[in-house]
């Protein structure tokens, strides 16, 4: 796909989905394995299948529902991806971030982007909700190589504060209102599919990760570059290879994820809307 044709297909997708519904979404929110209940919590809401919208690649992940939503959340309009397509399924990094720049095009500020991931840092335990403050790209990929087209944004684009300082303070004051402990972590991306080896989660702690995972960096340089601010919360379903003996189990993922639901979508329910008011002043 050359850049030129990407722009065009972006335009056809974000033409489409606003066709079907009257929501003009500030804030994209990204649900991630096991993590697709907040979705219930939208009033005027607009199911759309991936595979209905111009372009769009359909999500194969078991535990990804494979929809848009968009709605409500109180008075703030959003758009929820009730599930993302991953590097691992063989997608071109552009095909993960198509549906980032088509909500860009759409007129999005802000997206909250979720995911599970394998606790590296030993104070964290299973379950716990972790805020990414950095992260560490060892997916050997990035969504802005290619002809530049200045339409989506600069090239050499800046990743010093990729992870919005003042979402995460609106998240940690949501998190005490809450009683929720919240960490903050950075967060190491890889390809996958295989889970990591002991060796090289004990590599990564060395190196300053907190968190690893197979997602959401792609979608957070597109994101920048489009000068969306980002906000990114992970839940450690599992400690890291090598932390435990217990071998990590996909299944296992899913349902610690299905577990923390509860608490995720009271944290999202709280924080969406201070998002969506930041995102309607700029
Ligand atoms: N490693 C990589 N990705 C993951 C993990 C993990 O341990 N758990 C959930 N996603």
């Amino acid at each position: 796909m050359s850049n030129s044709d990407e722009f065009t297909q972006v335009e056809f997708a974000a033409k489409f989905i606003s066709s079907q519904s009257t929501i003009k979404p500030l804030v994209a929110i990204v649900l991630g394995s096991g993590l697709g209940g907040f979705a219930d919590e939208l009033t005027d809401v607009v199911r759309i299948s991936y595979g209905e919208i111009p372009h769009f690649v359909r999500s194969t992940a078991v535990g990804h529902a494979g929809q848009l939503v968009l709605g409500n959340i109180g008075a703030w309009p959003v758009v929820i991806m009730q599930g993302r397509t991953h590097l691992y399924e063989g997608y071109p990094v552009q095909s993960v971030v198509f549906p980032l720049r088509v909500f860009a095009r759409m007129g999005v500020r802000a997206a909250i982007l979720t995911n599970a991931a394998g606790g590296i840092n030993l104070q964290y335990g299973q379950g716990r909700l972790v805020l990414i403050k950095d992260h560490i790209n060892f997916q050997g990929q990035n969504p802005l190589v290619g002809t530049e087209d200045l339409r989506f944004g600069p090239r050499f684009i800046d990743m010093t504060e990729a992870y919005s300082k003042r979402y995460r303070q609106l998240a940690l004051e949501a998190g005490k209102r809450l009683g929720l402990e919240l960490a903050e972590g950075v967060y190491l991306a890889l390809l996958g599919p295989s889970y990591e080896t002991p060796a090289e989660i004990s590599f990564f702690r060395t190196i300053g990760a907190d968190l690893v995972g197979m997602s959401t960096v792609p979608e957070v340089i597109a994101a920048r570059q489009m000068g969306i601010n980002v906000l990114a919360i992970s839940c450690v379903t599992n400690m890291a290879a090598g932390t435990t003996d217990a071998p990590i189990q996909h299944e296992e993922v899913l349902e610690i994820g299905r577990k923390i639901s509860g608490q995720f979508t009271a944290l999202l329910r709280d924080v969406v809307p201070l998002i969506a008011q930041d995102a309607a002043k700029g």
